[in-house]
């Protein structure tokens, strides 16, 4: 993913106490507190590709009432610390204007994405889906990309749950069909076209349950409606579309997608109940929580011999290596 070099601004990980700096940051949230004289202050969650970070706005917040979460900011910080945490004080804001393009400015500065290149990873998954042999799947799936192309390319695959970074879905995506593909070979009485048109579209349904340009949240509907049953209905939308589809196929399909989460707890109406959804289900969760594994373990301090505790995974990672990599660690003695 090519992005351009950034002006001199310093991110959330560079800044030091005592400095006064001018950078560009991501409003995550906004919280309007009362001081003890009465008077309100702001609390602003700021953001970057580097970490997040609490601000206050002390004085005149009427010029900033109208901010939101999500919106891009430029903005002049007094670098402090507030109960050992650093804190920033704001002294000007103001929102990202056209110029800031005009000199550059590219959103990505501030923003996590996949660590692979967006089109090849999108073209791999079109191939991956030309290997679906019966052709009204073949045709649907690609209907279904050809429509979500352009949120599929950007979303993350949850907002903190695993790959929460930009293309993060796509990459999920990609890894999961690879997955299967890999291993069908040794479990031959698997549908493989069913199984590859699952591994696609198990959570396509995101790609109307998320959404946002510089931060992603839930829509309306994916909180009212969720990706599991918005995922069944683009699934039956696209078929529909493809002449004569053929009803036990669809059936098949929509089990797939409804059973994918594994356990009714877990979000799915009904478990899998078919060796190719039960495959898919496994293989989903497997990717998912490998990469949870590793990018807790690529996010965690260089000094640590273990990472936090981690919730999701309920553990803490050992964070040291074993053969060539530790005696690449070792300083090498003249
Ligand atoms: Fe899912
Ligand atoms: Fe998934």
């Amino acid at each position: 993913m090519p992005i351009r070099k950034r002006p001199e601004f310093k991110r959330i990980n560079e800044l030091q106490e005592g400095n006064v700096e001018i950078s560009y940051f991501l409003v995550e949230s906004i919280d309007i507190r009362t001081k003890a004289d009465g008077e309100e202050f702001m609390a602003i969650r700021l953001k970057d590709r580097t970490g997040i970070t609490d601000s206050r706005i002390w004085d005149d917040i009427d010029r900033y009432r109208e901010l939101k979460a999500g919106d891009v900011v430029k903005a002049e910080v007094d670098v402090r610390t507030y109960k050992g945490k650093p804190s920033l004080n704001i002294q000007r804001m103001r929102l990202l204007q056209e110029r800031d393009f005009e000199e550059g400015f590219d959103v990505r500065w501030l923003q996590e994405w996949s660590e692979y290149d967006i089109d090849e990873l999108w073209a791999r998954l079109k191939q991956m889906v030309d290997r679906i042999e019966e052709e009204h799947i073949r045709h649907m799936v690609h209907s279904v990309l050809g429509a979500k192309e352009e949120v599929f390319k950007k979303l993350p695959a949850a907002q903190s749950m695993h790959h929460p970074y930009f293309g993060g879905l796509l990459e999920h995506t990609v890894w999961l069909t690879d997955n299967c593909l890999r291993l069908l070979d040794n479990y031959r009485e698997l549908n493989k076209d069913l199984v590859i048109a699952g591994a696609v579209l198990h959570d396509i349904g995101k790609t109307e349950e998320l959404a946002g340009e510089s931060r992603v949240d839930y829509t309306t509907k994916g909180r009212l409606i969720g990706h599991i049953i918005q995922g069944r209905d683009l699934l039956r939308k696209h078929a529909a579309l493809v002449p004569d589809f053929p009803d036990d196929i669809l059936l098949h399909l929509e089990h797939i997608i409804l059973s994918h989460q594994g356990e009714r707890e877990w979000g799915s109406p009904v478990v899998p109940s078919t060796p190719e959804a039960f495959f898919l289900h496994i293989m989903d969760n497997f990717d998912a929580k490998m990469r949870m594994f590793l990018y807790a373990m690529k996010n965690a301090p260089a000094d640590k011999e273990f990472t936090d505790y981690h919730r999701a995974l309920e553990r803490r990672i050992f964070l040291g290596r074993v053969g060539k990599e530790a005696e690449a660690e070792e300083p090498i003695e003249e």
